[in-house]
């Protein structure tokens, strides 16, 4: 599948790969994160801070990891996220990535801000899609866009609720990035519309509201939430997911590693509604040990750019195979048949790993 010339072997050394092929620019904006890069750092060292027991003499061997969330097949409980401009890495863009993921088995959610426009992403595969939904400040150009995801068939939407402002990149400052104006922004004759403000700093609770009556029934997962308190309001509003992230550390630089996010959250969600996460998987023993804090699927994030770069359709879909056969090697070593054995696994806290609490 990957030329040789551009193997990996895990997704960490991808990134040092994919480094030598994206210009200087888009590498620093996709691959570095706000501030000092605290929560960046934190997002994959949390990982570390908890445990696995190997089993034994179990009988068991890893069966399908199936995964069904608001009608779509995954063929396992790892998906991409969506993310915007994949047009830097790739001049195929997000179509090239529908083609990755849907030829690997899973959904891809797709961003406001794609280089190219919703429509085209979804003619790219058969495969299902989600619309990330920002909210500028043009209510109209928001419900337009909410129903032309309805009509191009998107399965849900994600509202992403941790960018009411661009996190502080400085080295985009420095390299003076400039994206490219994101396809769904042009207008038939090409050119850029009129809007205000890209991005609504002032959504609130009633967006939900909005994003659900114009998107005339599709499921509703708010992507961002990092706290309790987040978690219940959102719920007491009845969206139909919850999304744990932080952004790839790219919004509030200080706030705490996803993964640790996640294990309250799903303490305070306790599996009234699917439970997704991101920020920082590298590792099949990450996406192992997310499912095991309670998550139901996990989103990839940069190493989905960096296959892309390296190899197109092609290297998304071994990213993916990557993790996958890592998480089965960890489940194989963990006595964990299946995704149900996953969440029944304890999660080892402390230095030597020795206090059990899932
Ligand atoms: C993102 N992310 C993102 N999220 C979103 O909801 N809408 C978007 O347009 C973008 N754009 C974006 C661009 C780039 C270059 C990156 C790297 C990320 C965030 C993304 O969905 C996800 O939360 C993180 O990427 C997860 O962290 P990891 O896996 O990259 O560490
Ligand atoms: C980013 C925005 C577009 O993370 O979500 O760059």
């Amino acid at each position: 599948m990957q030329q040789p010339s551009a193997k990996f072997f895990n997704l960490l050394e991808l990134e040092d790969l994919a480094a030598g092929l994206i210009a200087r620019p888009a590498f620093d904006y996709i691959a570095r994160g706000a501030g000092d890069e605290q929560t960046l750092r934190e997002n994959r060292i949390a990982f570390s801070r908890v445990f696995v027991d190997q089993r034994i003499l179990s009988g068991k061997t890893v069966q399908n990891l199936q995964t069904q969330v608001f009608g779509s097949q995954l063929r396992a409980p790892i998906m991409v996220g969506a993310m915007a401009a994949h047009g830097l890495v790739h001049p195929a863009a997000e179509s090239e990535t529908a083609r990755g993921a849907a030829a690997y088995g899973t959904l891809l959610g797709v961003s406001t801000v794609a280089t190219q426009n919703l429509e085209q992403i979804a003619s790219a595969s058969q495969g299902d899609k989600w619309f990330q939904c920002y909210l500028t400040r043009d209510s109209g150009f928001n419900r337009e866009l909410l129903q032309r995801a309805k009509a191009a068939g998107y399965k849900a939407i994600v509202l992403t609720a941790d960018v009411t402002v661009g996190g502080n990149r400085e080295h985009d400052r420095r390299n003076a990035l400039r994206l490219p104006t994101p396809g769904n922004f042009l207008g038939n004759d090409g050119c850029c519309r009129p809007l205000d403000l890209p991005f609504d700093s002032r959504i609130g609770l009633d967006s939900l509201e909005f994003v659900r009556m114009h998107s005339a029934g599709l499921p509703l997962i708010v992507k961002g939430v990092t706290t309790r308190a987040d978690a219940r309001a959102v719920l007491q509003h009845g969206v139909d997911a919850i999304h744990v992230s932080n952004h790839g550390g790219r919004q509030l630089d200080g706030s705490p590693a996803a993964f640790d996010s996640l294990q309250r959250v799903a303490d305070e969600v306790r599996g009234q509604v699917p439970l997704l996460f991101d920020s920082g998987i590298r590792r099949g023993l990450d996406v192992f040990k997310a499912i095991a804090a309670g998550a139901d699927l996990v989103a990839i994030g940069r190493p989905v750019l960096y296959g892309l770069a390296l190899n197109g359709w092609q290297g998304v879909q071994a990213v993916l195979e990557q993790l996958e056969q890592e998480l089965r090697i960890v489940m194989q070593l963990c006595g964990a048949a299946t995704l149900a054995d996953i969440r029944n696994t304890p999660l080892l806290h402390g230095a030597s790993g020795s206090e059990p609490t899932g």
